[in-house]
Order: C-alpha cells, then structure tokens, then sequence
C-alpha cells in the first residue's frame, strides 16, 4: 500500500502554476511574475569567475560576511547598527519564508496574512505547524488592511502578522502612515511583524516605505535577490533582523533546510550590490512606463477598473463579466490568447479580480491588451 502523509495529500499546486501549465506557446504571458531582464552582466561574470577560483564548497550557515554585512549597509538609513551578525542568507525568498515560520509557529499558533495572498504563505504557515488567519486587502481600501478589521481577527493564539508591501499579487503599497498604524497594531497585541519585502527596489513614484527601523524591535524582513537583480533562477535571498535572538533560531533553521547558501554565487550577488547598485532603477524605469500602458489599457475598457500601484509588477483590476467567475474570464482569456491569473488563485478576498504580470516588453503588452479588450468585450456582449 502506498501512503503519503496528510500534509502532501491536502497540498494543491496553486492557480497560478495551473493556468500556466495550460498555456499555449503563443498566448501572451501575463502569467508568472518574473523580470523579463538577466541579471547585471557584472554578476554572471562574477559567478563563473568564483566557481574557478574554488567557491564551489558550503559556507557557515548563515553565509558569506563581507555579503552580509553589505546587505546589513544598504539598511542603516533605517537601522544605524545593523551588521553581518543581522543578515542570513538563505536560498530565495521561499526558502527564507519556511526559515521564520518555521522558528516561529507552533501548533496551534495563529498567524494573519494577507488576502488576496502571495499562494506560499498560507500552505507554508500549515506545513509548520500554524494556524492561517486570512485579513482583507481590499481593492476599495487600496489594497491595505483597516485596523478595525485586524482587531476583529487577533486573539490569544496569534502570534504574528505578516505585511507585503509592494504586495504580490496586487501592487498595493502602504504610506508612512499606514506602516506607523500597521507597527502599533502589532506592538499593543505583541505580535512578530514579518515582513516580505522582497519588491522592496520596485517602485514607482514613491520612496520605499520599510517596516524595519520603524522603532519595533520584533520585525523580522523576507528579502530575496530574485526581482532586484532580475536572477529569479538562481534562488538567493536574505533573512534580515534587529532580533538577535530570532536570528539566532532562524540560522538554526536555515541548517536544517538548506545547511547554507550557495557559495559562488554569493560571491556574485556582492559584485552585483557594489556594481551594479543602480540596476533595479534602470528596471523600474521601464517597468513604471509598462505599468502606466496597462493601467490606461484596463481602465478604458468597460466593466473593469484599475487601481494604478506604486510597486511590484502586477495589476490586480477588477473585471466585471455577468454570471462569470474570475477562473471562469481567466479561462476565455486563455482560450484567446492571453494568459493571467484568476484572482481567486490568491484567496476569495482575489474574486472579482484578474492578475496581469506586466512582466513582458510593451509591444506584448499592447497586443495581449488588444485581445484582452476583444474577448472581454465579447463576454459581456459589449
Ligand atoms: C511576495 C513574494 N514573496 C516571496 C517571493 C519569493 O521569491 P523568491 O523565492 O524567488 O526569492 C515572491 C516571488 O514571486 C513574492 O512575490
């Protein structure tokens, strides 16, 4: 008999993945939210050039120093006294986000994400061990929680609250303000603030606004290399704390889940910090023209409106089709060429809502938007 544990049997693969799976070769891909850039030229250089030199075996644990201590540098705007002993490298974002909940949550525990959702958080805070606590960010509220609505779902068994700004997968951002409310919501109930700010350099218009330094010293930060350096294939990511004694249990885990980072590339993504640190705003540049297109696109069609985000690449409109479903309008989007993903695929908070990654040049955006527009029109018998 063959038998498999509860865990991986209730485990679905999420509805982004699904859709893309069903995509033809020619449908316009607004699908999977990854750069359509490589990572500076500098950083590949220095990839192969480590591995030559040796850099092919484990590191400690929590990764190389010198790397360390200049992610812990690009941080003392914030947090003046932050050094190596701060950071902890892991391998992505996904692999950071198992780390901290995995130090975190027992059995039992309650911790509030955000919905609609990045799909790995809720599944991951279950394969810990915790308890999923799902608070609204709506579209009407600019995709940021109220306080009243936090209050209404916090109780003696949460302890932790996850923010994402930018948020994937609906571009919402937070003002000064919103962070400060956010942080004292989390301090008056003694809450862990963790942090996914892995678009933390993919923003428009505005300063990125950080829940670190905002004076709360139970803040852990999710960060990852994938979207700043357009290097989502090569899986490389941090764990940044003020909390030496949550560093001290994440590192713990961290040995447990992958015993360290990569060794060469770390190496890599150092040359890439001191070389190439303009990079992500030369992406931003033309991700903030991509978004402008698609936010005019979606807003002049009828039945769907667009909020315009600061950050991220992703648009998150609601799109109005009578007697149809987001899965259902994602599906007729697919079947004419165009793939995006059902807002649902991020938690019922997401019906009502289609994500579109503009993650693609501007020509294919205009032709997706095209057929977008056609489709959409004949759905509603426009
Ligand atoms: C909000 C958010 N967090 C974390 C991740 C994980 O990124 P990675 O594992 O590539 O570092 C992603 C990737 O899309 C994301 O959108």
């Amino acid at each position: 008999m063959v038998r498999f544990s509860d865990r991986a049997n209730n485990i679905q693969p999420t509805g982004v993945r699904r859709m893309f799976d069903m995509a033809g070769d020619d449908a316009v891909q607004f699908g999977l939210g990854e750069p359509d850039f490589q990572p500076p030229e500098i950083a590949i250089k220095a990839f192969t050039r480590a591995m030559e030199d040796g850099k092919n075996k484990y590191t400690t644990t929590a990764g190389l120093p010198a790397l360390r201590q200049k992610i812990a540098e690009t941080w003392h705007h914030l947090s003046p006294s932050l050094d190596e002993s701060n950071v902890c490298m892991t391998m992505s974002g996904t692999n950071a986000l198992l780390d901290v909940f995995l130090a975190l949550l027992n059995p039992g525990d309650e911790i509030l994400l955000p919905e609609p959702y990045f799909p790995l958080y809720p599944t991951d805070a279950v394969i810990c061990g915790g308890n999923p606590i799902l608070y609204p960010c709506l579209f009407q509220n600019g995709f940021v929680p109220t306080i009243k609505d936090l209050e209404n779902l916090v109780n003696e068994n949460t302890v932790a609250i996850l923010y994402n700004f930018p948020s994937n997968p609906t571009g919402g951002n937070v003002t000064s303000d919103q962070r400060d409310e956010l942080v004292d919501f989390a301090q008056k109930n003694d809450l862990w603030i963790v942090t996914d700010e892995v678009y933390d350099r993919i923003v428009y218009d505005t300063e990125h606004v950080s829940f670190l330094g905002a004076g709360y010293d139970k803040v852990i930060m999710i960060n990852s290399f994938s979207k700043t350096f357009a290097m989502t294939g090569w899986r490389i990511g941090y764990i940044l704390s003020e909390n030496d004694e949550a560093m001290g249990h994440i590192t713990k885990m961290q040995y447990y889940v992958t015993a360290c980072s990569n060794d060469a590339m770390q190496y890599a993504v150092l040359e890439a910090m001191e070389n190439a640190s303009d990079y992500p705003a030369q992406m931003c540049e033309e991700f903030k023209a991509r978004r402008d297109l698609i936010c005019d696109r979606l807003n002049a069609m009828p039945g769907v409106s667009c909020h315009v985000p600061t950050g991220a690449f992703y648009v998150f409109p609601k799109v109005e089709v009578p007697g149809m479903n987001s899965e259902e309008i994602a599906m007729a989007l697919l079947k004419g060429g165009v793939l995006c993903s059902p807002g649902s695929a991020f938690g019922e908070a997401g019906e009502g809502h289609l994500r579109f990654a503009y993650t693609i040049g501007r020509e294919d955006i205009s032709r997706g938007m095209d057929r977008v527009e056609n489709i959409l029109a004949n759905l509603r018998g426009d």
